[in-house]
């Protein structure tokens, strides 16, 4: 697996508590979380959400993205982007192409920060916390990490790998 990819545990953390806390609240938090001494897998406990008021739905902890939503309407034209922050999703999203919308952790691997992302005129995703640039081609060395994902009619839908 290129390194560029993040495990299906390390996009469940880092996505799950934050989706589930903005539904349910704490109690799913924990349900998203997964004991680091347990043989529990964060697949067994992650939780349904049906809910698509913010335009996306979990199932068997794939994040399938309604992108007819208003939420996502950034992403219609070739180039468009969003940072999923402030709807509870830990992931920057780009139009590649009319067929492709590539998805990337929204953590900076500087120090963390998730809600500062600006797109550089040469097409890089730039963490305004203290500067540095990351590329969007996820072959790159210097790529945030992506998670794989695909267009099915208007569903995005992004998994790990
Ligand atoms: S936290 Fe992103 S550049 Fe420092």
């Amino acid at each position: 697996m290129e390194k560029s990819k993040n495990s299906r545990r390390e996009f469940l953390k880092k996505v799950c508590p934050t989706v589930a806390f903005a539904f349910f609240g704490i109690s799913f938090f924990e349900a998203c979380s997964t004991d680091e001494n347990s043989n529990e897998t964060i697949q067994d406990n992650c939780q349904e959400i049906s809910n698509s008021n913010l335009g996306y739905v979990i199932e068997d902890c794939v994040f399938k993205i309604d992108l007819n939503h208003q939420n996502f309407s950034s992403l219609v034209e070739i180039g468009g982007w969003m940072n999923g922050y402030n709807i509870g999703l830990d992931m920057l999203f780009l139009r590649i192409s009319s067929e492709s919308i590539q998805a990337y952790s929204n953590v900076c691997p500087h120090n963390y920060v998730q809600n500062q992302w600006g797109l550089t005129d040469d097409n890089k995703f730039r963490c305004n916390a203290h500067g540095n640039q990351y590329s969007t081609n996820c072959s790159s060395t210097s790529s945030l990490s992506c998670y794989t994902s695909s267009i099915n009619g208007n569903i995005l839908e992004v998994i790990s790998n």
